[in-house]
């Protein structure tokens, strides 16, 4: 994507692999995104978001979206909309950061 300049936008996606992200997935949260790379997105596991409980947590920078509770089955859609149609996914966010 590029960005009002016409730079390339790089993009950081953060997944939490705490402890409580852990339980409820994360590990297949961060294959998913791993998975089919997209060019200029970096994808970073990360530790504990301080939000435990309403995880798996994931941070799209440099917007700072903050998506919670996401499912494995979930990432193809944050993928194809958020980093490829530049269309944050509004029905995931979360809003108690
Ligand atoms: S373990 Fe993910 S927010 Fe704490």
């Amino acid at each position: 994507m590029l960005t009002e300049n016409n730079n390339i936008l790089h993009r950081q996606v953060f997944i939490c692999q705490g402890k409580s992200c852990t339980y409820a997935g994360a590990k297949y949260v961060l294959k998913a995104f791993q998975k089919n790379p997209i060019p200029h997105v970096e994808i970073i596991p990360c530790g504990c978001l301080r939000q435990c409980g309403n995880g798996p947590m994931v941070i799209i920078q440099p917007e700072n979206s903050w998506y919670w509770r996401v499912h494995p089955d979930e990432v193809s859609l944050l993928k194809d909309q958020h980093l490829i149609k530049n269309c944050p996914v509004i029905s995931m966010l979360y809003s108690k950061h």
